[in-house]
């Protein structure tokens, strides 16, 4: 089987291909076009500039896929799209092109929720370690402690409880200077900075409970960058190595005791916050400490891409569900993974 997909939620056009043949799965091609460059002079994503982008791009992108991959619409058996959540404009850009492809092919199309294609994208590089397990989702709008289940049946163990860590690395960047998106520019300061010069605290770490805080993280950042001299490169690095360890120490923390609480043996890192080494590498490190086997897929799959939203679907569909009419869903901006 092989699945055409489409992820415009937010500042990056995807189209991919997936193919499943027996028990071997394969991303024919992966294309994605990032709008960074021209949303970062604001500071942040602009929604209408976003949809824009994502019209303008989808149509040659689409042609560049399969022409890469070598295919016709003849060869291609699905489709699947993320229907939310994300940027309304953005969501609406990329359903309304799948649902046209999808009439003009007489295919079917399975809406994708894009917190599902995270967490179900440890999958695309490795096979899903089996269910139950924890994932860790950490993006730029969330910050999510899941119990998976099973493909569809997900349990909420965490959550914050106001800022995402990705909005936390983005807001603590700004502090210091640097553009959007903020989480690997810090990351690329911290390298150069020895964490524990500056204090900054680790939020709810001493509370019981698998919930997260980092709005109090952000304004300690605030203080903190007022203290130093901005000028001097090395303490720059100093507090980004900080920030990045404090937002990184409680997202483990708090990922292990999750993970000992459900007494699962396998965990996933997933979003984009997860392409950050510090992150990925400390995971992995307390995961074996504590005798778990941890999943982190390579970084270009924790971003935003449309393969995780075609393998996500893949899923779907080897579980006998079939895509729903075309006309019985919406786009939706705050669609909900867990009821
Ligand atoms: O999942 P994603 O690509 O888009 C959303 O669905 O939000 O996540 C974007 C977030 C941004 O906040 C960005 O700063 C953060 O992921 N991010 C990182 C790194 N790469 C991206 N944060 C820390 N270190 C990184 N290397
Ligand atoms: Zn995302």
């Amino acid at each position: 089987m092989r699945i055409l997909a489409i992820e415009t939620s937010c500042d990056e056009t995807g189209v991919a291909i997936y193919q499943q043949d027996n028990h071997q799965g394969h991303v024919l091609s992966n294309h994605l076009s990032s709008q960074i460059a021209i949303h970062a002079r604001f500071g942040g994503v602009v929604p209408e500039i976003a949809s824009r982008e994502h019209d303008k791009t989808l149509p040659p992108m689409l042609a560049e896929v399969m022409r890469s991959a070598a295919l016709s619409w003849s060869d291609i058996d699905a489709l699947a799209v993320t229907s939310g959540p994300g940027l309304m404009g953005a969501l609406l850009v990329g359903t309304s092109f799948a649902r046209a492809m999808a009439m003009v092919h007489q295919l079917p199309l399975m809406p994708i929720h894009h917190l599902e294609g995270h967490i179900l994208a440890a999958g695309l590089s490795d096979k899903l370690p089996p269910m139950p397990f924890v994932a860790l989702l950490v993006s730029g709008g969330h910050t999510l402690l899941v119990l998976v289940k099973k493909i569809g049946n997900y349990q909420l163990l965490g959550q914050t409880l106001d800022d995402a860590a990705g909005e936390c690395f983005d807001k603590s960047a700004r502090l210091l200077g640097l553009p959007y998106p903020g989480g690997p520019e810090i990351a690329l300061l911290a390298k150069e900075g020895v964490c524990g010069k500056y204090r900054l605290p680790r939020p709810m770490l001493h509370r019981d409970g698998c919930d997260f805080s980092f709005s109090g993280l952000k304004t300690a950042v605030l203080h903190a960058s007022k203290k130093i001299n901005m000028h001097d490169h090395q303490q720059r690095c100093d507090l980004a190595a900080e920030i990045q360890s404090a937002i990184c120490d409680v997202l483990i923390k708090k990922t292990m005791r999750a993970c000992t609480e459900q007494g699962v043996a396998h965990v996933v890192l997933a979003g984009g916050v997860a392409a950050n080494t510090c992150l990925r590498d400390g995971l992995a490190k307390a995961a074996a400490f504590i005798g778990i086997q941890s999943h982190v897929p390579p970084a270009h799959y924790c971003t935003d891409n449309a393969a995780m939203i075609a393998y996500a679907a893949h899923c779907r569909f080897s579980l006998g569900e079939s895509a729903p009419a075309i006309d019985t869903w919406d786009a939706n901006p705050r669609q909900r993974l867990i009821e």
